[in-house]
């Protein structure tokens, strides 16, 4: 029978989505070399939040993290998830820092590059793809799953195609909310499947308890790659089980890769890490269980997570229900963009704002940027009246926003040699965190400094004892 593989999410996806990207290097470093033989298709390890994670809770570059990987990883394939022309920031960026982090990526190890943009706009995409082609990486394109009056089966495979036709080596459908039925995932497949000749995966989350069934629907229609979760990091609104899945489907005669003896093993690993977020609070029991909001409301467990935190912040908690039935006008009001970073955190906090203040009486910036065209194309019209308010007659943009856009590396280079002042190396890698992530990333790099400066001093301290 067919071969379905297996993408394992631990460390990047489930980790975000169960633990806001906590999990620190020292809670999956000794497992990793079985993880290489348990017959992974590949592993998503880096890449989404984990990059700005390592820089501003863990204390880790995580560039030298990815190279752990590799250290650990030597034979399946190392996957990372980039936003496009918003590469693992929130703005877009110049093509020049796009080409070089896509090239850095695959030189510190990664091998897939699934790269989406938020609007399905390829534009946005087309300069990492090339780049990650050049490098000698996989390119993997990615169609942004949500449901619209704009977002028709029709529309979904022309994007497949636009895909294919720009080079990727391989396609994958994005359900980042965990809200695509079975049904919906047999017919999408197949549609795919009919016009590409590329392989074709599957993502989801086990949000909405779907989650099997999709997959199960999907690999009928002939799906070649879905995305899991080792099991005690699996389910609510992370990926559905790995081992479950690996044996509902090796019953059915379907040929799966992986060593099922290995995934207990790496699953015994990941208990205590599991129970060590349960207890210190990082890993919410409700996260874990199935929330149906999604079906009804087509929010992702990311944006319902970030609504509550908003509001209890504002003492608002009572405005919930309000906030959620105006999450969707506000998403039409933009023409529909799928809710994925960073359209999901826009249209959230307009959504709340709304609510708080009365609609659109105070229009975030990003909104406003948005309708200045600096994300690129709406996959629908954007509301007359959203864009009367918010740009106030300032004219709209023409063609690709990043080609207006100048080099920021070379500013940030400069800036970063300033500070580092001979203390520590400006490599590429470390200019790149610092053009994502300035603050973040000068104060990293000054705790690092200050931590081999005490080392060096508590030795000295010893050596003097002795
Ligand atoms: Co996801």
């Amino acid at each position: 029978m067919r071969e379905i593989k297996i993408t394992e999410t631990v460390l990047r996806d489930a980790q975000q989505s169960l633990i806001a990207t906590r999990m620190p290097r020292s809670d999956f470093e000794d497992i990793l070399e079985t993880m290489d033989k348990a017959g992974y298709y590949s592993l998503e390890c880096w890449g989404g939040a984990t990059f700005d994670s390592c820089l501003r809770y863990l204390s880790e570059d995580p560039w030298e993290r990815l190279r752990f990987i590799r250290s650990k990883v030597k034979n399946t394939k190392l996957q990372m998830l980039l936003r496009g022309q918003n590469l693992l920031g929130y703005h877009h960026y110049s093509d020049e820092t796009v080409r070089a982090f896509v090239r850095k990526s695959v030189e510190n190890g990664i091998d897939i590059i699934r790269i989406f943009d938020a609007l399905n706009d390829y534009t946005n995409i087309k300069t990492a793809v090339d780049e990650c082609i050049k490098a000698g990486g996989h390119a993997q394109g990615t169609i942004c799953y949500t449901t619209s009056p704009v977002h028709t089966l029709e529309k979904m495979a022309e994007l497949a195609k636009e895909l294919e036709d720009m080079g990727c080596h391989s396609i994958c459908l994005k359900d980042m909310a965990g809200i695509m039925t079975p049904q919906i995932a047999f017919d999408l497949i197949t549609a795919v499947k009919k016009v590409v000749n590329i392989p074709v995966v599957l993502h989801t989350h086990a949000t909405t308890g779907m989650s099997q069934m999709t997959y199960l629907k999907a690999v009928e229609a002939g799906v070649d790659v879905i995305d899991c979760a080792i099991s005690s990091m699996s389910g609510g609104t992370s990926q559905p089980a790995t081992e479950s899945t690996v044996f509902a489907l090796k019953e059915m005669g379907y040929e799966i890769g992986v060593d099922t003896k290995l995934l207990k093993v790496i699953n015994d690993h990941f208990k205590p890490v599991q129970k060590k977020f349960l207890e210190n609070g990082l890993l919410n029991p409700t996260v874990l269980g199935t929330s149906v909001d999604g079906l009804h409301y087509q929010v992702p467990g990311g944006m319902l997570s970030n609504l509550i935190a908003q509001l209890t912040a504002q003492n608002a908690m009572d405005k919930f229900e309000e906030c959620l039935i105006e999450t969707p006008k506000v998403r039409a009001d933009l023409g529909y963009p799928p809710l994925v970073t960073p359209m999901s955190q826009m249209v959230g906090v307009q959504a709340v704002q709304n609510v708080l203040l009365g609609r659109y009486k105070n229009i975030g910036k990003e909104v406003k940027a948005y309708c200045r065209g600096e994300y690129g194309k709406a996959p629908g019209e954007i509301s007359e009246e959203l864009m009367e308010l918010a740009l106030k007659g300032e004219p709209r943009i023409q063609g690709r926003y990043a080609e207006t856009l100048t080099n920021e590396m070379t500013d940030a280079e400069k800036e970063l040699e300033q500070i580092a002042d001979g203390r520590y190396a400006t490599t590429v890698e470390n200019v790149l965190s610092y053009t994502l992530f300035p603050q973040i990333a000068k104060k990293f790099f000054e705790d690092q400094e200050e931590k081999r400066i005490n080392k060096i001093s508590f030795n000295y301290t010893i050596r003097k004892v002795d």
